[in-house]
């Protein structure tokens, strides 16, 4: 008689233990676990919810359309997991930091691995659109010391509520994105526009999902970080704006009350002459801590 690798025939009483039985001999033990606990959890869904054979169909749908509306430049997966809040989950696990260094967020579809090497000082707003903005701060090791030379990956959004890599031919490629280096001090500082909020794609699936059950696409405003220094831990992070609309409902959950900062007016004419920028100027500050590579 066939049936599980238990032998036992499958029945509506113990479907999830005759069907995990039957991974029972994978053999590489992690995989085993994650299918198994899989399996536990799908079927305690379906026997939760008594899923129709209609559902079913509608979600095998939702899930086909989903990787049909992916490609190499959407990842329509990922923005599912994004609005479940798994991206964020998976995150939040891996990244735990104790309170000792700047917490993590998500890194979004919109990073580019070439991000354009910048001076600092450098002017990254090349559309010209938006309220300019001094973003400065340093990057430290866990003890305060200053990291000389890391790195500072950043991007954002234009005044529009687009990246750069949205609109080829309409903005200028690299616009709002730049690559900095840290001084001496583990400064940085470069010019920009205020972070405005967005909604993430909604013209697919996921966007259906959400209007569906009466959620809205948007993210309150940000900036995106990914600071690196030799010896020391990445950091993937964003910096949020204080008074952003949607910063307690961001569609992905990306928002920690640490990573929160003012944008506040700042009246310095010899610190505007110095960095370029009229007077009175607005003023994003966001320093970052950065774990040893061995932190336990
Ligand atoms: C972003 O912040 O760029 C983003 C994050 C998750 C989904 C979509 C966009
Ligand atoms: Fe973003």
């Amino acid at each position: 008689m066939t049936g599980g690798a238990s032998g036992e025939l499958f029945s509506e009483e113990r479907s999830a233990e005759v069907v995990a039985a039957s991974f029972a001999h994978t053999p590489d033990p992690r995989l085993r676990q994650v299918v198994t606990s899989l399996v536990r959890h799908l079927h305690a869904f379906v026997k939760d919810v008594e899923l129709t054979e209609e559902e079913w169909a509608v979600g095998i749908d939702f899930l086909t359309r989903t990787g049909q509306t992916s490609s190499d430049t959407r990842q329509e997966f990922i923005l599912l997991s994004d609005v479940l809040g798994v991206s964020m989950l998976v995150e939040t696990i891996n990244h735990r930091t104790g309170g000792t260094s700047t917490e993590s967020t998500v890194l979004g579809p919109f990073h580019v691995v070439d991000s354009p090497p910048r001076q600092l000082g450098d002017d990254i707003a090349l559309d010209g659109k938006g309220t300019p903005c001094l973003v400065s701060g340093r990057v430290t090791g866990p003890d305060g010391e200053p990291l000389a030379g890391a790195t500072v990956d950043v991007w954002q959004t234009n005044e529009d509520g687009f990246y750069d890599v949205q609109q080829p031919g309409i903005q200028p490629p690299g616009n709002l994105r730049g690559l900095f280096t840290t001084d001496d001090a583990g400064r940085f500082w470069f010019r920009s526009v205020v972070p405005r909020f967005y909604p993430i794609p909604d013209d697919g699936p996921v966007g259906q999902l959400l209007a569906a059950t009466g959620r809205h696409p948007n993210r309150p405003a940000h900036l995106h970080f990914i600071a690196a220094a030799p010896g020391h831990r990445p950091v993937t992070t964003h910096v949020f704006v204080a008074d952003s609309p949607y910063l307690d409902s961001d569609a992905v959950f990306g928002v920690k009350e640490s990573l929160v900062r003012e944008v506040p007016e700042v009246d310095d004419p010899a610190r505007a002459a110095e960095v370029g920028l009229a007077n009175p100027f607005r003023a994003l500050t966001f320093d970052l801590s950065l774990l040893r590579e061995d932190h336990p």
